[in-house]
């Protein structure tokens, strides 16, 4: 882990495999890590974790992606090279904005049926879908 790092992605480690050509735990961060210190965005930027369950078991593999002040999101069913590149670029847009909110139609459309979550950061209100019940 970068010591400037202030985004994460957390890859489930328990998460199992559904079929034998899914990428395993260990390799889906592998390959993050691999493409993310390609320099796009640049590797500093991101920290890689591994931890257990994180309440998605039936649709494996589970990977989030958190940074302070910023939205958390949730992914699932992350088990193929190309979802890692796609994550990779949903990575890039994360970085870029200061609140981590993007819409759908802006992240990697293999994303699009893989986003479990998209969770407000408790300290940023600035898209005004935040509100007092
Ligand atoms: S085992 Fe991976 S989300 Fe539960």
């Amino acid at each position: 882990m970068a010591a400037n790092s202030h985004h994460t992605i957390t890859v489930c480690t328990d998460c199992r495999r559904l079929a034998p050509d899914d990428l395993a735990a260990a390799a889906i961060a592998g390959l993050l890590r691999e493409r993310l210190d390609e320099g796009v965005p640049p590797a500093s930027h991101f920290a890689i974790r591994g931890t257990a369950c994180m309440a998605a078991c039936d649709t494996p593999c589970a990977v989030a992606f958190q940074a302070e002040g910023k939205a958390s999101y949730l992914f699932s069913r992350i088990s193929s090279d190309a979802d890692v590149r796609a994550l990779v670029d949903f990575a890039r847009l994360y970085a870029e904005r200061p609140d981590g909110m993007s819409r759908q139609c802006e992240r990697p459309k293999l994303l699009a049926r893989k986003t479990l979550a998209r969770i407000p950061s408790l300290v940023s209100n600035r898209t005004g879908a935040d509100h007092e019940l």
